[in-house]
């Protein structure tokens, strides 16, 4: 099942998600859901709070970047639980979407390298150190869980050149191939 996604003004996205627990209700289903939602809007990667749904879940498939990137070969992960323990390295500059922000790109800044704690799918701990475009990725999904957004992390100027986009995108005015979810009910023909 496809579930549509939450867009930029949705309040899911900006709650600090909470962790879950082997038997969470529905859990493999979900991630099976979240795989499905990601692959078919040409995402690769999404957090469990852009399905509404506030829990401390990601998932990443970086393997149709692997020819430009190779540190994301066979990088096709579940994250549960995820906690960054350090970010290392220097601050690296590089373009990003967000299935959440759709139609806004821009120039990012983060730590090239980070270490970070989870569970696997099995909820297995894993400790893992990622670079280069992986970090990214993961820094990216991670923040979502943290109710974070790369917008948050422009400058106060460059947010403010995006606010007319971004009250489009609250108002579902973008045209995308996947079902989205708005703050609020889109009224047809009707402006609010
Ligand atoms: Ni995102």
């Amino acid at each position: 099942m496809v579930y549509p996604v939450a867009v930029y003004g949705h309040p899911v996205l900006r709650k600090v998600a909470k962790e879950i627990t082997p038997d969470h209700e529905g859990l493999s289903g979900i991630i099976e859901n979240m795989w499905e939602t990601m692959y078919k809007s040409d995402g690769i990667g999404l957090a469990a709070p852009q399905v509404n749904k506030s829990i401390r879940l990601f998932v990443i498939d970086g393997t149709p970047l692997e020819d430009d990137f190779p540190e994301l070969k066979d990088f096709k992960k579940v994250f549960i639980n995820a906690n960054i323990v350090e970010r290392t390295g220097d601050e690296v500059t590089h373009d990003e979407g967000c299935l959440s922000l759709p139609t806004i790109r821009e120039d990012v800044k983060r730590p090239s390298q980070i270490t970070i704690e989870y569970l696997d799918e099995n909820f297995n701990p894993v400790k893992e150190t990622y670079s280069g475009f992986a970090a990214r990725v993961v820094q990216h999904e991670y923040d979502h869980t943290e109710g974070i957004l790369f917008i948050d992390h422009l400058s106060p100027l460059k947010k403010r050149l995006l606010k007319s986009k971004l009250n489009k995108i609250s108002r579902g005015e973008v045209d995308v191939n996947y079902k989205i979810l708005t703050p609020l009910p889109v009224i047809k023909g009707k402006r609010r």
